[in-house]
């Protein structure tokens, strides 16, 4: 017979966590996961090849939509620390179409010691990646929703404490859609006291609930605005991303025209000051968000950025195993 569905984090998943939304952490637990994303990435690129935590143990990623970035920075960091990982396509699975999610997650458990899944509600493809974690018996890992982005945030908040020294205390200027980016550094500015500020259209900005839950946590201060001039002076670093998703060719042509004035260029880096970093999740469409000169400029951190994904989920990954 089937396991019992397990609840989020509950007795079916004993010393194994799921890794879903910033906010089911406190900071205590996500300065330790940074430390030991720190610590293994120093092993990795040492040379080293004799630590291997993860040997004999296999991952399943459901991707519904597609990526590179997530995709290789999860099937490279798993197996340079001992794993197998097994992509599974849109193709590849019949979730949210004419098989149950909890179906899956009950299959995927049993062969598989760890799940990754970039699912998305609005594709009804899961009603959300809770769905999947409640029946998986296995710690699930958020790859990406419509929602938020765990594994890019902490990838970004390594990447700040290694260029900028530190993430607390610091001006965080998000310059574009309010999107779920942005929903991630809110849960973390709920957690790790910055300075947040989030800069976009007016009709982009970030789900209201979530900004609210920033606010009411009383840690950080949070700002919403549409004036990204105003916003990026004294920032630490200058974040973007994509005005619409790469895959939204209609989309993204209306998004240029409402998006005017909210590209991040040389002249609103000046505005941050010498010392501002520009990030970026990547992928980029340079010209578009940000100039070519902002990416290539030398205070850009978007590739040392990237490369942190890597390393930042090889330390998610050993948190929610209990390794
Ligand atoms: N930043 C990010 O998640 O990139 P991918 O879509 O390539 O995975």
């Amino acid at each position: 017979s089937p396991p019992p569905p397990s609840s989020v984090n509950g007795p079916a998943k004993a010393g194994m966590k799921d890794f879903l939304h910033i906010s089911d952490f406190d900071k205590a637990t996500i300065m330790k996961i940074l430390d030991r994303a720190a610590e293994v990435k120093a092993v990795i690129k040492s040379g080293d090849r004799a630590f291997l935590p993860f040997k004999g143990k296999t991952m399943a990623m459901i991707f519904a939509k597609p990526s590179m970035r997530t995709r290789v920075s999860f099937e490279t960091g798993f197996f340079l620390l001992g794993g197998h990982a097994i992509y599974l396509g849109p193709d590849d699975i019949q979730m949210g179409k004419r098989e149950e999610t909890r179906d899956v997650a009950r299959v995927l458990s049993s062969y598989n010691d760890i799940i990754m899944a970039r699912v998305f509600a609005h594709q009804n493809l899961v009603k959300d990646i809770l769905d999947l974690a409640k029946h998986a018996t296995v710690p699930v890992i958020n790859g990406l929703t419509d929602y938020n982005h765990p594994c890019q945030i902490i990838a970004d908040a390594l990447t700040m404490i290694e260029h900028v020294g530190r993430l607390e205390g610091t001006k965080v200027v998000y310059v574009g859609d309010g999107n779920n980016i942005v929903h991630s550094w809110l849960l973390l500015a709920a957690v790790i006291p910055f300075h947040f500020v989030c800069a976009c259209p007016k009709g982009f900005e970030p789900d209201a609930k979530t900004v609210q839950k920033a606010q009411q946590a009383g840690i950080s201060k949070i700002e919403i605005t549409n004036d990204p001039q105003e916003a990026v002076r004294g920032a630490d670093v200058v974040y973007s991303d994509v005005w619409a998703s790469m895959g939204q060719k209609e989309e993204a042509a209306h998004r240029r025209q409402v998006f005017q004035g909210f590209q991040v260029d040389e002249n609103l880096m000046k505005l941050a000051g010498p010392k501002a970093y520009f990030m970026h999740c990547l992928p980029a469409e340079r010209g578009v968000e940000v100039t070519d000169g902002v990416i290539e400029a030398p205070n850009s951190i978007v590739f040392p950025q990237a490369e942190n994904r890597m390393h930042a989920q090889n330390a998610i990954m050993l948190h929610a195993l209990g390794l």
